[in-house]
């Protein structure tokens, strides 16, 4: 099963441009509770590299692309976000890695709870602990 889940949001265009409207429990399935986004990422850089206990998240690149790939402990998923059209769905108790960031890369994800240290994994043998727990 794969472990990338995508949402495609309703595109309201017209001669003027783009516009995609994101409402907690319509098109995003939780109470958003932070933004928070990434840009002027190098493309060299690769970060992430942790899991969350029980934070959900939203990832959409709403400018530019990049690449999300996600490990459950035993399989790995890859996927180019590149449309701002497009979010990545993320559970909790998945490693990310994020890559291949294009210069004009604008990653904005959204949250289900405030900023929290102590719900962050950093380390992969204690994530693979954990999820085996
Ligand atoms: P970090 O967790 O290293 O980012 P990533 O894992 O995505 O590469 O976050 C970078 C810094 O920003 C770190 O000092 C924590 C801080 N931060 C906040 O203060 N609030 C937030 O909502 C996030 C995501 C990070």
């Amino acid at each position: 099963m794969s472990l990338i889940t995508l949402v495609d949001f309703n595109w309201h265009g017209d001669d003027r441009g783009s516009l995609v409207s994101l409402e907690s429990h319509r098109n995003i399935p939780f109470d958003v509770q932070r933004v928070y986004y990434m840009y002027n990422t190098q493309p060299e850089v690769t970060r992430g590299y942790h899991a969350h206990k029980n934070l959900q998240q939203v990832l959409i690149a709403i400018n530019g692309s990049c690449t999300i790939t996600l490990d459950d402990g035993s399989t790995k998923d890859s996927v180019e976000l590149s449309s701002p059209r497009q979010g990545l769905l993320l559970g909790s108790h998945l490693w990310r890695e994020m890559s291949n960031f294009s210069t004009d890369c604008v990653l904005l994800v959204l949250a289900d709870q405030h900023y929290d240290e102590s719900d962050y994994i950093r380390d992969y043998d204690a994530f693979l602990d954990y999820i085996s727990a």
